[in-house]
Order: structure tokens, then sequence, then C-alpha cells
């Protein structure tokens, strides 16, 4: 990697997260606010082409890694060109996507076509009336028939992504686990995490050693070695197929370890996923900068990376954004 990458503790950051959109068919609950945010407006929006060439350029300083998001990223128009622009660079090795896979089933061949590599999808209850409760929407059968058609698809692995809420899906822990003894999935369970807008607060918060504590009374597990740079720990019950995980950013993070970067849909990069720094590289670009400018704002911006984010309750009660504009 570009020691423009490299920030005051080592980290290398070769893996860039990018929200193609704000916009969302879903209003989960510990996301956002039942009426939505306030969109951006679209002149403030990057185009694609701007996007791509800040994309070729995080290529070029050594990110090989890019996961598309939103919002959700199937409500942006262009994202099976998306797909095929940053396949085409030629330091990419990966091109993962994070979706609520609602309208995911039909774009599925297209998608696996441009060579999009893996799929997290989030889905928080195996319950189609609690789904409604926690989306707002409805669509439970969708996102079910789309995580059986991206395994036929041979997506791999797919990982779905579970956010447990106390008082409203935290009895889903055993349901998830006993979907993975036939079935070849990464099963995230997520502590919610506070975002502008979402009402967190501590009694909401199912802790890693609560649910582990949970499932261990009912399943024998096991602990798995994960990826040096993976958000979760992962578990599996003896002789099951899939895998459970569990992603601890509140009581256990994993800030020592992060390779990630973040750019929005409105072209800020925002170096951790919580707190307010962030820099406009939509502005520099647009200022007509040349290449080796916008590099030198993308590394001031490493450099000035904390070593791990504030902590739970100063995360709550500091500013950052609406989840939704962020993509997780
Ligand atoms: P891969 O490791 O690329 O498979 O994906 P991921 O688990 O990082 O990404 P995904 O979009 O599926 O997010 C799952 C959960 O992890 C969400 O709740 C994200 O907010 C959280 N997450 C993703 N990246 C980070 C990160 O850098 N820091 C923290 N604290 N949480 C993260
Ligand atoms: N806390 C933890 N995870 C969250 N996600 C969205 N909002 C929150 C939150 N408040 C997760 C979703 C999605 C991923 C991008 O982020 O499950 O899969
Ligand atoms: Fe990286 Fe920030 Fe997430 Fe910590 S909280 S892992 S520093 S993005």
């Amino acid at each position: 990697v570009h020691a423009g990458l490299v920030d005051r503790f080592q980290r290398s950051h070769d893996y860039l997260r990018i929200s193609l959109t704000e916009r969302c068919n879903l209003r989960c609950q510990y996301c956002m606010p039942e009426d939505g945010i306030k969109l951006t407006a679209s002149e403030r929006l990057i185009s694609f082409e701007e996007r791509q060439q800040l994309a070729a350029l995080f290529g070029r300083m050594g990110v090989t890694k890019f996961r598309l998001t939103g919002g959700e990223p199937l409500v942006y128009p262009r994202l099976v060109e998306v797909v095929e622009s940053l396949k085409a660079l030629p330091n990419t090795t990966e091109v993962n996507m994070t979706t609520n896979g609602v309208t995911l089933e039909r774009k599925l061949p297209a998608l696996k076509a441009a060579g999009l590599d893996g799929l997290n999808i989030s889905l928080d209850t195996m319950d189609p009336h609690l789904f409604q409760i926690i989306t707002r929407r409805k669509g439970h059968d969708r996102v079910l028939g789309a995580i059986r058609a991206a395994q036929e698809l041979g997506f791999g692995a797919v990982k779905v992504n579970v956010v447990i809420t106390r008082g409203l899906n935290d009895q889903e822990l055993l349901p998830f686990v006993e979907w993975t003894r036939d079935n070849d999935v990464d099963c995230r369970f997520i502590e919610y995490m506070p975002f502008d807008g979402n009402r967190w607060n501590f009694d909401k918060l199912v802790t890693y050693q609560d649910m582990l504590e949970t499932i261990q009374t009912h399943y024998p597990l096991q602990r798995l070695k994960e990826g040096p740079n993976s958000t979760s720990k992962l578990w599996q019950v003896d002789g099951f197929r899939g895998r459970i995980g569990f992603i601890t950013s509140m009581t256990n993070h994993f800030c020592g370890s992060c390779n990630r970067l973040r750019l929005t849909a409105d072209g800020n990069l925002k170096v951790c996923l919580f707190g307010s720094e962030e820099v406009s590289l939509r502005d520099v670009l647009r200022s007509g900068a040349s290449e080796e400018e916008l590099m030198s704002v993308i590394g001031k911006a490493v450099m000035r990376k904390h070593a791990r984010h504030a902590g739970m309750f100063a995360i709550a009660e500091s500013n950052n954004r609406p989840m939704t504009t962020i993509g997780g």
C-alpha cells in the first residue's frame, strides 16, 4: 500500500466501503427514523464518473477490496456497471456488497456476470411478522428467497447480518443458530450500535457475552479462526454446516486491525465508522485538483485516524451521521 494509506498505528487500509446511495426501500428501526432522513441534494452527490475516478485513485494507492453499501445499493440505478468498473481496476481482488436483499433475486445473474464476489445480506428475524415490525415494510419471503438463490448461483458462503436489539429480536438468536444446522451460511449477530437518529441506549444492547451465554446453554460451540481483518468472531455448533459470528463493536472492538475506509454517497472520505471527522473528496475533485493533491488530502485524513473508537457511551453522545448515509 501507498504510504498515504498507512496510519500512525501502522494499519494498512486496503479496503474501501463505498456507499452508493443514501436511499433505502426499508425503514429498519435500528437504522432510521420512521419518516426517513433528509436526503442530500443530488448536485452534492458524486456522479458515477467521479466515484469511478476516486475508486481508481484508491486502487492505485493500494486498495484491493471494495464493498458496495447504501442506504440500499440495489436502489442505485447503475449498480451493475459499478461492479464491472471496480472489477476492471488492475489491483482489485474482491468486490462485495451488503444489501437488505429485498430486491436482490432478479439482479443476481447480472451481478454474478459483472463479477461480484460476495454478498452480505441483512436479516434480523426468521419471523415474517416481526420482519414487518423491525423494517416497517414487507419482504421477508423475498429476502429468504434471495439468500437461497445467491447460494445456488455460487456466491459462496453468504453472510447474514442479524442486528440484535433487546426487547425486539433477542429471541431470534436460537432460530438463526438452528438455521446453520443444514445451511452453509455465516449468521453474524451484531451488537446494536449508536448512530444519529437511531435512539440507541445501553438497555437495548445485547452484548457478545449475553449472546454467547444464551446460545451455549442450548448448543455446544467451537471457536473457529477468522481472517486478520475480520469484523466477526466466528463459532460453530459441533456438526452443523454453517457458522455463527459475533460483531462486537461495542464491547470488544477490533479497531487495532482495522483496514477500512469509507466513501459516502456525497463524496466524503470517512476514516472511521464512528466520529464526525470527514473530508470532502468531492470538493477537492471539483476544484480541479491534481491526483497528487487528492492523494495528499487522503493521506492527511488517514493520518488523523484515531487508534480506536471513543467507546460506546461517548459515541452515543457524539455527532456522526445516520447509519443509512454511512452503510455500515
Ligand atoms: P466483510 O468483513 O468485508 O465480509 O464485511 P463486514 O462484516 O465488515 O461488513 P458488513 O457490511 O456486512 O457489516 C456487518 C456489520 O459490521 C455492520 O454492523 C457494520 O456496521 C459492521 N462493520 C463493518 N465494518 C466495520 C468497521 O470497520 N468497524 C466497526 N466497528 N464495525 C464495522
Ligand atoms: N447497529 C449495528 N449494525 C447495524 N446495521 C445497521 N444499523 C446498525 C446498528 N445500529 C447493520 C445492518 C447491515 C449493515 C450494513 O449494518 O445489519 O447489514
Ligand atoms: Fe475501524 Fe473505526 Fe470500526 Fe474501529 S470503529 S474498526 S477504527 S472503522
